[in-house]
Protein backbone atom coordinates (compact mmCIF):
# COMPACT_ATOMS: atom_id res chain seq x y z
CA UNK A 1 0.00 0.00 0.00
CA UNK A 2 0.94 3.28 -1.04
CA UNK A 3 2.58 5.56 2.32
CA UNK A 4 -0.21 8.27 1.37
CA UNK A 5 -2.76 5.58 1.89
CA UNK A 6 -1.73 4.21 5.62
CA UNK A 7 -1.26 8.02 6.93
CA UNK A 8 -4.51 8.47 5.58
CA UNK A 9 -5.73 5.63 7.19
CA UNK A 10 -4.32 6.18 10.59
CA UNK A 11 -5.40 10.30 10.63
CA UNK A 12 -9.16 9.09 9.96
CA UNK A 13 -8.62 6.12 12.28
CA UNK A 14 -7.41 8.33 14.51
CA UNK A 15 -10.07 11.21 13.79
CA UNK A 16 -13.48 9.31 13.94
CA UNK A 17 -12.68 7.56 17.03
CA UNK A 18 -15.65 9.33 18.58
CA UNK A 19 -17.68 8.90 15.78
CA UNK A 20 -21.47 7.87 15.72
CA UNK A 21 -21.86 3.91 15.03
CA UNK A 22 -22.94 4.70 11.34
CA UNK A 23 -19.80 7.68 10.44
CA UNK A 24 -16.97 5.34 12.20
CA UNK A 25 -14.17 4.19 10.71
CA UNK A 26 -15.86 0.98 10.01
CA UNK A 27 -17.78 3.29 7.65
CA UNK A 28 -15.13 4.71 5.97
CA UNK A 29 -13.59 1.06 5.82
CA UNK A 30 -16.53 -0.38 4.08
CA UNK A 31 -16.61 2.28 1.49
CA UNK A 32 -13.03 2.01 0.90
CA UNK A 33 -13.72 -1.74 -0.51
CA UNK A 34 -16.53 -0.93 -1.75
CA UNK A 35 -14.77 1.87 -3.81
CA UNK A 36 -12.28 -0.55 -4.38
CA UNK A 37 -14.54 -3.49 -6.00
CA UNK A 38 -15.94 -0.64 -8.26
CA UNK A 39 -12.65 0.44 -9.55
CA UNK A 40 -11.93 -3.02 -10.75
CA UNK A 41 -14.78 -1.91 -13.95
CA UNK A 42 -13.98 1.88 -14.09
CA UNK A 43 -11.03 3.71 -16.01
CA UNK A 44 -10.17 5.84 -13.40
CA UNK A 45 -7.49 6.96 -10.88
CA UNK A 46 -7.23 4.35 -8.13
CA UNK A 47 -5.31 6.62 -5.67
CA UNK A 48 -7.63 9.92 -5.65
CA UNK A 49 -10.24 7.10 -5.13
CA UNK A 50 -8.75 5.86 -2.42
CA UNK A 51 -8.09 9.13 -0.82
CA UNK A 52 -11.27 10.82 -1.47
CA UNK A 53 -13.44 7.78 -0.19
CA UNK A 54 -11.41 7.00 2.97
CA UNK A 55 -11.27 11.10 3.55
CA UNK A 56 -15.15 11.57 2.44
CA UNK A 57 -16.59 11.67 6.19
CA UNK A 58 -13.55 12.91 7.69
CA UNK A 59 -16.08 16.24 9.26
CA UNK A 60 -19.46 15.82 8.66
CA UNK A 61 -21.09 19.01 8.48
CA UNK A 62 -23.95 16.87 10.59
CA UNK A 63 -21.98 16.59 13.48
CA UNK A 64 -20.41 20.26 13.08
CA UNK A 65 -22.91 22.86 13.49
CA UNK A 66 -24.25 22.40 10.13
CA UNK A 67 -20.72 24.03 8.41
CA UNK A 68 -20.67 22.77 5.28
CA UNK A 69 -16.87 23.83 4.39
CA UNK A 70 -15.21 21.59 7.23
CA UNK A 71 -14.95 18.40 4.99
CA UNK A 72 -13.22 19.77 2.50
CA UNK A 73 -11.16 22.04 4.82
CA UNK A 74 -9.96 19.37 6.95
CA UNK A 75 -9.73 16.86 4.24
CA UNK A 76 -6.97 19.79 2.35
CA UNK A 77 -5.48 20.51 5.33
CA UNK A 78 -4.08 16.89 5.82
CA UNK A 79 -3.36 16.70 2.34
CA UNK A 80 -1.13 19.80 2.48
CA UNK A 81 0.73 18.56 5.39
CA UNK A 82 1.89 15.74 3.54
CA UNK A 83 3.42 17.72 0.77
CA UNK A 84 0.49 16.05 -1.75
CA UNK A 85 0.15 17.30 -4.95
CA UNK A 86 -2.28 20.30 -5.19
CA UNK A 87 -4.17 19.96 -8.27
CA UNK A 88 -4.61 16.32 -6.93
CA UNK A 89 -6.06 17.27 -3.80
CA UNK A 90 -8.07 20.00 -5.02
CA UNK A 91 -9.93 16.66 -6.97
CA UNK A 92 -10.20 14.80 -3.62
CA UNK A 93 -11.59 17.42 -2.36
CA UNK A 94 -14.24 19.06 -4.72
CA UNK A 95 -14.97 15.16 -4.55
CA UNK A 96 -16.08 15.45 -0.64
CA UNK A 97 -17.96 18.72 -1.33
CA UNK A 98 -20.18 17.27 -3.64
CA UNK A 99 -20.56 13.47 -2.28
CA UNK A 100 -23.48 14.52 0.39
CA UNK A 101 -27.07 13.38 -0.51
CA UNK A 102 -28.74 16.59 1.65
CA UNK A 103 -32.08 15.23 0.09
CA UNK A 104 -30.94 15.19 -3.44
CA UNK A 105 -30.43 19.20 -3.25
CA UNK A 106 -26.32 19.12 -3.11
CA UNK A 107 -25.42 22.49 -5.16
CA UNK A 108 -22.02 20.98 -5.34
CA UNK A 109 -21.15 18.48 -8.84
CA UNK A 110 -18.23 16.37 -9.76
CA UNK A 111 -18.61 15.15 -13.01
CA UNK A 112 -15.29 12.80 -12.55
CA UNK A 113 -15.56 9.04 -12.75
CA UNK A 114 -13.42 9.32 -9.16
CA UNK A 115 -16.13 11.27 -7.79
CA UNK A 116 -18.77 8.25 -9.50
CA UNK A 117 -17.03 5.51 -8.18
CA UNK A 118 -17.32 6.78 -4.36
CA UNK A 119 -20.41 7.95 -4.45
CA UNK A 120 -21.81 4.88 -5.37
CA UNK A 121 -19.81 2.95 -2.77
CA UNK A 122 -21.48 5.57 -0.31
CA UNK A 123 -24.59 4.92 -1.44
CA UNK A 124 -24.03 1.40 -1.05
CA UNK A 125 -23.41 1.38 2.66
CA UNK A 126 -26.61 3.73 2.99
CA UNK A 127 -29.01 0.53 1.68
CA UNK A 128 -29.30 -2.96 2.34
CA UNK A 129 -28.72 -4.81 6.19
CA UNK A 130 -26.04 -2.05 6.91
CA UNK A 131 -28.05 0.81 5.45
CA UNK A 132 -30.78 0.03 8.07
CA UNK A 133 -28.34 -0.91 11.36
CA UNK A 134 -26.91 2.77 10.29
CA UNK A 135 -30.31 4.49 10.12
CA UNK A 136 -31.91 3.06 13.19
CA UNK A 137 -28.40 4.07 15.44
CA UNK A 138 -28.62 7.28 13.59
CA UNK A 139 -32.30 8.06 14.63
CA UNK A 140 -31.77 6.80 18.15
CA UNK A 141 -28.41 8.95 18.29
CA UNK A 142 -30.91 11.73 17.67
CA UNK A 143 -33.56 10.14 20.01
CA UNK A 144 -36.54 10.13 16.93
CA UNK A 145 -38.97 7.61 16.81
CA UNK A 146 -38.81 4.74 15.00
CA UNK A 147 -42.13 5.19 13.13
CA UNK A 148 -45.35 7.50 13.70
CA UNK A 149 -47.96 6.15 11.26
CA UNK A 150 -49.57 9.85 11.79
CA UNK A 151 -46.19 11.64 10.39
CA UNK A 152 -45.93 10.86 6.67
CA UNK A 153 -42.99 10.60 4.69
CA UNK A 154 -42.53 14.37 3.00
CA UNK A 155 -40.52 13.52 -0.45
CA UNK A 156 -40.40 17.47 -1.32
CA UNK A 157 -38.12 18.39 1.50
CA UNK A 158 -36.18 21.44 1.35
CA UNK A 159 -32.00 21.07 2.02
CA UNK A 160 -32.84 22.77 5.27
CA UNK A 161 -35.80 20.41 6.22
CA UNK A 162 -33.96 17.72 5.21
CA UNK A 163 -31.32 18.41 7.46
CA UNK A 164 -33.20 19.17 10.16
CA UNK A 165 -36.08 16.54 9.83
CA UNK A 166 -37.21 15.42 13.25
CA UNK A 167 -39.48 12.68 11.79
CA UNK A 168 -39.78 9.11 12.44
CA UNK A 169 -36.34 6.94 11.02
CA UNK A 170 -38.53 4.92 8.85
CA UNK A 171 -39.54 7.46 6.97
CA UNK A 172 -35.71 8.52 6.07
CA UNK A 173 -36.65 4.91 4.14
CA UNK A 174 -39.12 6.87 1.60
CA UNK A 175 -36.70 10.28 2.16
CA UNK A 176 -33.48 8.83 0.81
CA UNK A 177 -32.60 4.81 0.83
CA UNK A 178 -35.34 3.77 -1.38
CA UNK A 179 -34.69 6.05 -4.01
CA UNK A 180 -30.52 5.46 -4.30
CA UNK A 181 -30.79 2.55 -6.25
CA UNK A 182 -32.07 4.51 -9.26
CA UNK A 183 -29.67 7.27 -8.95
CA UNK A 184 -26.65 5.16 -9.01
CA UNK A 185 -23.37 5.55 -11.70
CA UNK A 186 -22.11 2.68 -12.34
CA UNK A 187 -22.77 -0.82 -13.47
CA UNK A 188 -21.48 -2.34 -10.61
CA UNK A 189 -23.37 -0.30 -8.06
CA UNK A 190 -26.60 -0.46 -9.61
CA UNK A 191 -26.10 -4.78 -9.47
CA UNK A 192 -25.07 -4.16 -6.02
CA UNK A 193 -28.02 -1.59 -5.17
CA UNK A 194 -30.51 -3.80 -6.52
CA UNK A 195 -30.43 -7.02 -4.12
CA UNK A 196 -29.42 -4.49 -1.13
CA UNK A 197 -32.69 -2.90 -1.65
CA UNK A 198 -35.38 -5.55 -2.39
CA UNK A 199 -33.89 -6.75 1.19
CA UNK A 200 -35.14 -3.58 2.77
CA UNK A 201 -38.05 -3.63 0.92
CA UNK A 202 -38.57 -7.27 2.48
CA UNK A 203 -37.67 -5.65 5.94
CA UNK A 204 -40.63 -2.48 5.48
CA UNK A 205 -43.03 -4.99 4.80
CA UNK A 206 -41.92 -7.32 7.47
CA UNK A 207 -41.96 -4.39 10.10
CA UNK A 208 -45.25 -3.05 8.33
CA UNK A 209 -46.67 -6.63 9.03
CA UNK A 210 -45.45 -6.80 12.92
CA UNK A 211 -46.67 -3.35 13.81
CA UNK A 212 -49.59 -3.88 12.55
CA UNK A 213 -49.80 -7.17 14.44
CA UNK A 214 -50.51 -9.76 11.40
CA UNK A 215 -47.40 -11.69 11.63
P1 LIG B 1 -26.85 12.88 3.94
O1 LIG B 1 -28.03 11.96 3.76
O2 LIG B 1 -27.17 14.18 4.62
O3 LIG B 1 -25.97 13.02 2.76
P2 LIG B 1 -25.15 10.95 4.93
O4 LIG B 1 -24.92 10.53 3.53
O5 LIG B 1 -23.98 11.17 5.81
O6 LIG B 1 -26.01 12.22 5.01
O7 LIG B 1 -26.10 9.92 5.61
C1 LIG B 1 -25.52 8.72 5.96
C2 LIG B 1 -26.46 7.89 6.72
O8 LIG B 1 -26.81 8.51 7.98
C3 LIG B 1 -27.80 7.68 6.07
O9 LIG B 1 -27.75 6.76 5.03
C4 LIG B 1 -28.60 7.19 7.23
O10 LIG B 1 -28.28 5.88 7.59
C5 LIG B 1 -28.12 8.13 8.33
N1 LIG B 1 -28.98 9.29 8.34
C6 LIG B 1 -28.75 10.52 7.86
N2 LIG B 1 -29.83 11.32 8.07
C7 LIG B 1 -30.75 10.55 8.70
C8 LIG B 1 -32.09 10.75 9.20
N3 LIG B 1 -32.70 11.94 9.10
N4 LIG B 1 -32.72 9.71 9.79
C9 LIG B 1 -32.12 8.53 9.92
N5 LIG B 1 -30.89 8.26 9.46
C10 LIG B 1 -30.22 9.24 8.87
NI1 LIG C 1 -20.25 8.29 4.07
Amino acid sequence: MSDIITKTISFVQQTLENAEGGHDWFHIERVWKNAKLISTKEACDLELVELAALLHDIADSKFHGGDEEIGPKTAAAWLRSQNYPQERADRITSIIRAISFKGGKNEHKDHSIEFKVVQDADRLDAIGAIGIARTFNYGGFKNRPLYNPEIPANLNLSKEEYKNNPGPTINHFYEKLLLLKDLMNTATGRRIAQERHEFMETFLSQFFQEWNGEK
